[in-house]
Formats: C-alpha cells, sequence, structure tokens
C-alpha cells in the first residue's frame, strides 16, 4: 500500500469515527448512560428487516435459504441466527439503546419474552396470502401476513385477558404499560409478488396499507400508547431491483432504480396519511413515523460521510460486477463468497443491508431527524405516564 493510500485511509477512518461519535451522542445521553429504561417490554412486527429468528432455512422463501450458515452472522454474533444480515438489524440497535435484551422470535419456544417478543417474518406480506393465490403468482410467497402476526400476537397475550381496552380496561393497561410497539417495515415483500401478475401495484399500495392501518389501529383499540412505523426504504437502491429487467434508463438522481423508488415513496405518502388519521382517531397515543425512505436517500446520496465505499454491491453473492448479485444464487450457496469488509458495503446479500447500514439507520431514526414526531418526543411522553 503506498503511503498516500494510507493517509487518506486513516483520514477517511477519522472522518467516519468522529461522525459516528457525533451521532451517538444525544442517545446516550437520553438512555443508556443511566442504564434507564423508557420501556419495559417491546412488541415487534415486520419482514426479513425486522425477524431475529422466525424464519430459517427451512421456511424462509426460497431466494434466501442460506440463512441460517454463515457467513450470516459474521459480523457480530459471529454465528448465524437466522437474520437477514451479517450482523446486527435496526431493532438490535434499538434493543441496545433501550438498555433491553435483544427481542427475541416468537416461534422459539425458549425465548424468555419477558421484555419483550418479535412477530417478525422473513418474506412476510402485509396482504394476506390468498391475495397471491388468486394472482396466481410464481415467486414463493410464504403463507405468512400481518394478519398471521396479529393471531400470534393475540395468542401470545390471550392468558393477559385483554381484549380491548373498552371492555378490559385493567387488563389491557397492565399489558400495555410502558409497552412500545415497533411496526418494522412492511409491504415492500407484496410489491415484489406481484411481478409477472396482472395485479397493479396501486391495488397491492391500497390493500397493503389497509392491513397495516388495520394491525395498528386494532393494537391502539386494545391499549397500544407508543408505536413507531417505519416506512418503506428506497427499495430501487437493493441489487434485487437492479435485476429486475427495468430500463437501464430507469434511474433517479442518485442511480437508483427509479421507479422502484417512486413507488415506495408514494407508497410511504400514503402511509403518512393514515398514520395521521390513526392520531386523531387515538390522540393519546404517541405513533412516530421512522422515515426510512429519507434516510436511504442520505446515505446513498452521500456514502463517504457515513463511511461507506460500495452502495449498489452486495458484500456476499456471486458473479462481481456492478452488483454482484444472482438472484438463482444468493450469499451462501455454493460458489458465492462475502466481501473482506462488509462495514464498507450498504448491502449484504442483493436484497438485505448490513450491519454497517443498519446501525446508521437505527441512529438517524433515533437522533438524525428522521423520524416524526422526534424519537426524544416518545421518550418524554412515556416518562411523563411513568411519574
Ligand atoms: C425452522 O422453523 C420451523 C418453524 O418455526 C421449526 O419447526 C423448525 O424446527 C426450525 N428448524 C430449525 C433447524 O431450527
Ligand atoms: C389464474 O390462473 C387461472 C388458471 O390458469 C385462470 O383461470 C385465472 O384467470 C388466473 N387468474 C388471474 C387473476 O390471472
Amino acid at each position: 500500500m503506498s503511503s498516500s493510500t494510507t493517509i487518506s485511509f486513516s483520514h477517511f477512518t477519522l472522518i467516519t469515527t468522529l461522525l459516528l461519535l457525533l451521532l451517538l451522542l444525544p442517545l446516550s445521553s437520553a438512555t443508556s448512560t443511566t442504564g434507564h429504561r423508557p420501556f419495559t417490554k417491546v412488541f415487534v412486527f415486520g419482514d426479513s428487516y425486522t425477524d431475529t429468528g422466525n424464519t430459517n432455512d427451512s421456511t424462509a422463501p426460497l431466494i434466501f435459504r442460506q440463512i441460517s450458515s454463515l457467513p450470516y452472522g459474521r459480523s457480530f454474533f459471529h454465528h448465524p441466527t437466522n437474520r437477514y444480515s451479517d450482523g446486527r438489524l435496526v431493532i438490535d440497535f434499538i434493543a441496545e439503546s433501550l438498555n433491553l435484551p435483544y427481542f427475541p422470535p416468537y416461534l422459539n419456544p425458549s425465548s424468555d419474552t419477558t421484555h419483550g417478543v418479535n412477530f417478525a417474518v422473513g418474506g412476510c406480506t402485509a396482504i394476506p396470502f390468498s391475495f397471491f393465490v388468486k394472482h396466481n403468482s410464481t415467486l414463493d410467497t410464504i403463507p405468512q401476513s400481518l394478519t398471521t402476526q396479529l393471531a400470534w400476537f393475540k395468542l401470545y397475550v390471550k392468558k393477559s385477558g385483554c381484549k380491548s381496552k373498552v371492555s378490559t380496561p385493567k387488563q389491557c393497561k397492565a399489558l400495555f404499560n410502558n409497552a412500545l410497539v415497533w411496526i418494522g417495515q412492511i409491504g415492500a415483500n407484496d410489491y415484489t409478488y406481484i411481478s409477472g401478475t396482472k395485479a397493479t401495484s396501486k391495488t397491492v399500495q391500497k390493500l397493503a396499507i389497509t392491513y397495516q392501518t388495520n394491525l395498528i389501529k386494532e393494537l391502539l383499540s386494545m391499549g397500544a400508547k407508543y408505536v413507531v412505523v417505519q416506512g418503506l426504504p428506497a427499495t430501487g437502491c437493493f441489487p434485487l431491483a437492479f435485476s429486475l429487467g427495468l430500463p437501464p434508463t430507469d434511474r433517479d438522481e442518485i442511480g437508483c432504480v427509479g421507479s422502484k423508488n417512486k413507488e415506495s415513496y408514494e407508497h410511504n405518502v400514503v402511509l403518512q396519511q393514515k398514520i395521521d388519521d390513526l392520531r386523531r382517531e387515538f390522540p393519546e397515543a404517541v405513533i412516530v413515523y421512522g422515515d426510512d425512505w429519507s434516510v436511504y436517500k442520505e446515505v446513498y446520496g452521500n456514502p463517504a460521510k457515513y463511511g461507506f465505499v460500495e452502495r449498489f454491491k452486495a458484500c456476499c453473492g456471486i458473479g462481481g460486477g456492478e452488483h454482484n448479485f444472482n438472484p438463482m444464487s444468493t450469499c451462501g450457496a455454493p460458489g458465492t463468497s462475502s466481501c473482506k469488509h462488509p462495514s464498507r458495503y450498504t448491502n449484504w446479500d442483493g436484497l438485505h443491508t448490513t450491519q454497517g447500514l443498519n446501525w446508521v439507520v437505527s441512529r438517524l431514526f433515533l437522533n438524525g431527524g428522521f423520524a416524526n414526531p422526534p424519537f426524544s418526543h416518545l421518550l418524554k411522553k412515556a416518562a411523563e405516564s411513568r411519574e
């Protein structure tokens, strides 16, 4: 390595470290330094971006069926945990920031769910499975949807006796007291699964948001008081989006697939309108919108600022080139390999993000102005109700 490379590299590392420290500061003052727990438990919903182990190699969608082996988990747990990443997910960093243990998967019977439980499922859709069957979807849709996750939640809380805050106010108050509900991104799979069918993206938008809104509404009616809803990420920025056969001219100003990014952007606009309606209907609840899309836009537009060298290339995959991605042979399949420094990549396996990007996303949510209302408002409200 020449000395000039060495100098510029350490300079780059220094800037990155300073930036990351800056991002870290405000939250530590809000929570971790005191060891204080703003919430005692967290109920989590979502898809593979949030799944901490409800799926595994035998139940995951066919395209990502090597999540139960290394290199999945190589950067942090150092063994596979059935997370779709090389390490921690956004929800894991949230758990750390709230001073809580990682939220365990609902389907693992040995989970200790004292401080929360995770119902998120990799490959999951917002719209029920029957819709995709009816439309003759040829992709490997899995049978679980948000409706399944809600049914699991109800089974899980059955012995609490909470049915609705009107009919069983005491029980529901106990269940949701100091509890945070986290709805991770959901709906991206719905759009993917209709490709090649006659269903339109407009139909998916309408139905997916309806099912998501119904889930949130049901939880609010049961007594949930603190809710975070993540919007869709900029889905046009993933290596997978470049493999969909869309014309090479279909690019936005940051170089992502324009029509996919527009699709997720428009989805988020409508989702936020529905969230506003829910805020009016449940004024005593705090509902925070986590703006993933804008976070991606910020990071993909300024990768070096956040320590990233590769934006559109999967760290783990096959084929090299601009994307290092082949949907027939994804991360972990024979012949694939993973890059030397995953933290310099935003993308892990062609669809899912690296721990590096997950960390940045969590910081930008918590302290970076990418949540509405800000996370500090949620913490303040939760603290007030405990006084
Ligand atoms: C994978 O998940 C299914 C469904 O939850 C479960 O029955 C099975 O035991 C799991 N397999 C492994 C290897 O963990
Ligand atoms: C699905 O396939 C069946 C049998 O080929 C056909 O009759 C039906 O019209 C298709 N449905 C849609 C929504 O395309």
